[in-house]
């Protein structure tokens, strides 16, 4: 049986959510929803959760007056009540001070303790670190990665110097392999563009990296070392195997572990597409099938941040734009694996062209039409329209597949826009006045359409499709029907009642 893993970074709690967070985990949750379709419910792993360890959030912390883990109990719950507002469907909400979490970075670093490299050395050692220390970042700093002695992701952090005894990781030994299954494709990094970034940075050469951090109290102490603590990003890249139940061989391990995507964006490309294998092959496991960074976007034009005052909180999008709405626009924008700007001063535009005056105009037309002109029964009929649904279904596994979320998205879009023009053609309220047959047709014809896209929107907009399965009258057919059945065409049933109901979405 296939199935499908797939996780999103564990957001730092310093800080509430926002549009940044929401964008990936948005982008996570589609496909869950579309693998979930294709390979059903069970067959499928949606992992997400908070990376709660480390200086950054234990400052940030006593600067409100909390202890780490009160803080991180509200940060972390914020992260919840924002993803139950944009119906994000996670199987599993990890949290790196969960004890069950704590368990399994203590086995695997004891594991690591024991294990040998390629090189037939011991992969850790004890070595003193000096050097510079970013904390925005929570990395490791080469006087290469900063512009004018600042880190560019965190201008406004000053790089801290450190001098300490550490646990080393001998990342070095790894580097060969690691180009190897790049190279030869078993280790998808994903765009192109980012998997020649991490085969150069490989190439440069590979130093070998600090695992644990002194006089850090904030995190799991290294097992056995306990003046040592794990360095956060050891702890939070496990996240991934830990809420699987690594420790103890859980069964959910066992079918989910490798993960089939791994999604994150550009900032913590090396982290995952490098370190994290190297950590995975000591340890002896499988690595994943595919990291996938997506870029950066700006919002308006403008770096999103605090001091500009352009932060969207992803609540107030679901509050505005409801969570359909909200999910529609973040991922309409550009497409999924550039950089991008979000166009936030569109939205309401945007919102009413596609979704309004879009798809909730079109189901409401259609619906309008069949109860005016057929009592509200579907007519007799059989799919005959020239629009390719069979091609269209293609185009969407693959772009699936090639995680061409943007694109999919927007050939429901144009289905949309070929189906307004379809009936500004066929004009169906002449034919009503002269052509009963061809009205019939065009009108099977639009109604199987539109049952087509409700299932093709689902992922990206689960509310709507289901309020589509409603007025199509066929909710319980989703629930018993196999995917690949759904896609068959002719399977609206003449006869069957259908209801025209509130517009889907309000116009603002
Ligand atoms: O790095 N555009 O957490 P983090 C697109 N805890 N995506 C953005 C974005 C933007 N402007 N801003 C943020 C961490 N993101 C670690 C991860 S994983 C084992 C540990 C998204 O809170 C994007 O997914 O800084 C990025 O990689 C992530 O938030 C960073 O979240
Ligand atoms: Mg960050």
């Amino acid at each position: 049986m296939q199935k499908f893993y797939i996780t999103t970074p564990i957001y730092y709690v310093n800080d509430k959510p926002h549009l940044g967070h929401a964008y990936t985990t948005i982008a996570g949750d589609v496909l869950a929803r579309y693998y979930r379709q294709k390979l059903g419910p069970d067959n499928v792993w949606f992992l997400t959760g908070t990376d709660e360890h480390g200086v950054k959030v234990s400052q940030t912390a006593e600067k409100f007056d909390k202890t780490p883990q009160a803080y991180a109990d509200e940060i972390s719950a914020k992260f919840q009540f924002a993803w139950d507002q944009l119906n994000i469907s996670y199987n599993d909400f990890i949290r790196t001070t969960q004890t069950r979490h704590e368990e399994n970075v203590e086995f695997f670093v004891s594991k690591l303790k024991e294990a040998v490299g390629p090189d037939g050395q011991s992969v850790i050692y004890k070595g003193t670190y000096e050097g510079l220390y970013c904390y925005g970042c929570e990395a490791y700093k080469t006087e290469n990665d900063l512009v004018d002695g600042k880190c560019l992701d965190h201008p406004n952090i000053e790089p801290a110097y450190l001098k300490e005894e550490n646990w080393f990781f001998r990342l070095s030994a790894f580097a060969d392999h690691i180009k190897e299954v790049i190279e030869r494709g078993d280790f998808i990094v994903a765009p192109e563009s980012r998997k020649n970034e991490v085969l150069r940075f490989i190439t440069d050469g590979l130093d070998d990296i600090a695992i644990s951090r002194a006089n850090v109290d904030w995190g799991i102490k290294v097992p056995f070392d306990q003046d040592q603590t794990i360095y956060v990003w050891v702890d939070a890249l496990l996240n991934y195997i830990s809420a699987l139940g690594y420790k103890d061989n859980d069964e959910k391990f066992k079918t989910f572990w490798p993960a089939n995507v791994q999604l994150l964006a550009k900032d913590i490309l090396k982290f995952h597409a490098i370190i994290w294998p190297a950590i995975l092959m000591a340890g002896g496991l499988d690595l994943p099938r595919v990291c996938f960074a997506h870029g950066f976007f700006t919002v308006d034009g403008q770096k999103m941040s605090k001091t500009i005052g352009n932060v969207i909180d992803p609540n107030n999008l679901v509050a505005e734009f409801g969570s359909d709405g909200a999910r529609y626009l973040i991922l309409s924008q550009y497409p999924f694996g550039n950089d991008g700007d979000i166009k936030a001063d569109d939205f309401v535009i945007k919102y009413n062209a596609d979704l309004a005056n879009g798809i909730g105009n079109l189901v409401s037309r259609v619906l309008g039409m069949i109860e005016k002109y057929f009592g509200g029964l579907v007519p007799q009929g059989k799919y005959g329209a020239e629009y390719n649904l069979k091609d269209f279904w293609g185009n969407l596994d693959q772009g699936y597949a090639d995680l061409k979320l943007y694109e999919n998205l927007k050939s429901m879009i144009d289905l949309v826009s070929w189906c307004d023009n379809y009936i500004d053609q066929t004009k169906p309220w002449e034919l009503a006045k002269n052509d009963q047959d061809k009205l019939e047709k065009v009108l099977y014809n639009l109604i199987e359409i539109v049952r087509h896209l409700s299932i093709a929107v689902y992922p990206y907009l689960p509310e709507t499709a289901e309020a589509i399965w409603d007025k199509l009258n066929i909710s319980q057919v989703m629930v018993e029907t196999k995917f690949e059945d759904l896609q068959k065409i002719g399977l609206m049933e003449p006869g069957l009642k259908v209801t025209k109901g509130d517009a889907l979405f309000a116009r603002k």
